[in-house]
């Protein structure tokens, strides 16, 4: 296979690409990414140094239509993964631009480019935030609940999700949505909620909570995901949506008093700040279609997860400080 992966500088990208190629070494994965502030190339440095990984790193844009189709049809590519998109819900409430860019008319885009070129297998990377929010007693959320997205994030990422719709319907293009819960494990951008709080309570700083912490996530381990979107790619059927979760709903405030007991870290730390403006109150999801259809099931505890991912952050204090500081970026300069 011949796979187009975006956003692979990613979190979620870089998990898939080294899982990918460790289960197909003789896939070729090509990696188009724009390069923004969350994506770092050094990540999966050691495969495009390695001539026979079958790892190929293309800088660029999803929402350049000419260079897209060069990609497509240069290199001959099956399938794409469509993972490219600004991901965090903080950064959209500040500015919702950027998000509408990429994640809607970017993955427009790239739908359009790719059922041009012809191509069989198109899986776009979709969020459980499209759903909008549960009460603490509500069932979780099925693929048939309605999109009642909250942030700009979400309501960017609903844009695709609709959009992936009418590609199927109106052209058959054969796109699958998977919709995942929220993620944790190596390489996640030190903004979000779990390495935020690593990072700031080996550092002794404030652990800042948004409300009263009683806000309720889904957590799945990233390789759980990325099997989840394997699956897809190799089983999903068009036009289909498939939700993932990881079977691990928990408080905000519970997550960060289990971080602390694991890191040894100070109660005291805990600080109540003001809330995220339209904060969804709690997520979970029902995978059973992605259980029947596609053979899914979470393989690893939140348990077991979480211990891996503080360890993983550990043994790699440079690659947060250079993604802090940004001196990843000057690496890059040298590149080119
Ligand atoms: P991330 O922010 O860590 O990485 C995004 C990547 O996309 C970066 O490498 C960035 O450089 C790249 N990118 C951004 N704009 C681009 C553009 N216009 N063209 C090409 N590349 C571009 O995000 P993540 O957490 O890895 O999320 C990946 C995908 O998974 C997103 O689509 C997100 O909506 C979805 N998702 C994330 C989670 C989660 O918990 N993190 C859960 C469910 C779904
Ligand atoms: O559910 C899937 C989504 O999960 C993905 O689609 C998004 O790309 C991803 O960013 C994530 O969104 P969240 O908003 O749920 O993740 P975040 O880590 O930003 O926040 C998790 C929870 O923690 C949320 O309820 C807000 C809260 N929080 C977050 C931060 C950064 C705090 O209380 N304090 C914080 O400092």
């Amino acid at each position: 296979m011949r796979l187009l992966i975006t956003g692979g500088c990613g979190f979620i990208g870089t998990n898939f690409i080294y899982l990918m190629q460790e289960r197909h070494p003789d896939w070729k994965i090509f990696n188009l990414d724009k390069l923004t502030y969350a994506g770092n190339r050094k990540n999966l440095l050691k495969l495009e140094q390695d001539e026979n990984s079958g790892y190929t790193f293309i800088h660029g844009d999803i929402c350049d239509k000419k260079l897209v189709t060069s990609v497509l049809n240069d290199h001959k590519i099956d399938a794409v993964v469509n993972f490219a998109a600004e991901s965090h819900v903080d950064r959209s409430i500040n500015d919702p631009a950027p998000f509408l860019t990429t994640n809607t008319l970017g993955a427009q885009n790239i739908m359009e480019c790719a059922r041009s070129a012809g191509i069989e297998k198109f899986v776009h990377v979709s969020t459980d935030e499209v759903y909008g929010t549960l009460g603490p007693d509500d069932p979780a959320f099925t693929e048939a609940h309605p999109m009642e997205p909250n942030s700009p994030y979400s309501a960017s990422k609903a844009g695709a999700d609709l959009m992936a719709r009418a590609y199927f319907e109106t052209y058959k293009f054969p796109v699958s949505i998977t919709r995942c819960s929220n993620n944790y494990g190596p390489y996640q951008f030190p903004e979000k909620l779990i390495p935020l709080m690593f990072l700031k309570a080996q550092a002794g700083e404030k652990l800042p909570i948004y409300g009263d912490g009683s806000n309720i996530r889904d957590w799945i381990y990233v390789d759980d995901h990325c099997t989840g979107v394997e699956l897809t790619l190799l089983k999903g059927q068009p036009g289909k949506v498939y939700n993932f979760g990881g079977a691990a709903e928990k408080t905000n405030l519970e997550l960060v008093h289990e971080l602390i007991a694991i890191l040894g870290s100070d109660e005291s730390l805990i600080t109540y700040v003001k809330d995220r403006p339209g904060h969804d109150m709690r997520y979970a999801m029902n995978y059973a279609l992605a259980e029947k259809e596609l053979g899914f099931t979470p393989a690893v505890t939140f348990n077991e997860g979480i211990r891996k991912t503080i360890k993983w952050y550990q043994n790699n204090g440079p690659w947060l400080e250079e993604v802090l500081s940004g001196s990843y970026r000057e690496f890059m300069d040298q590149w080119y």
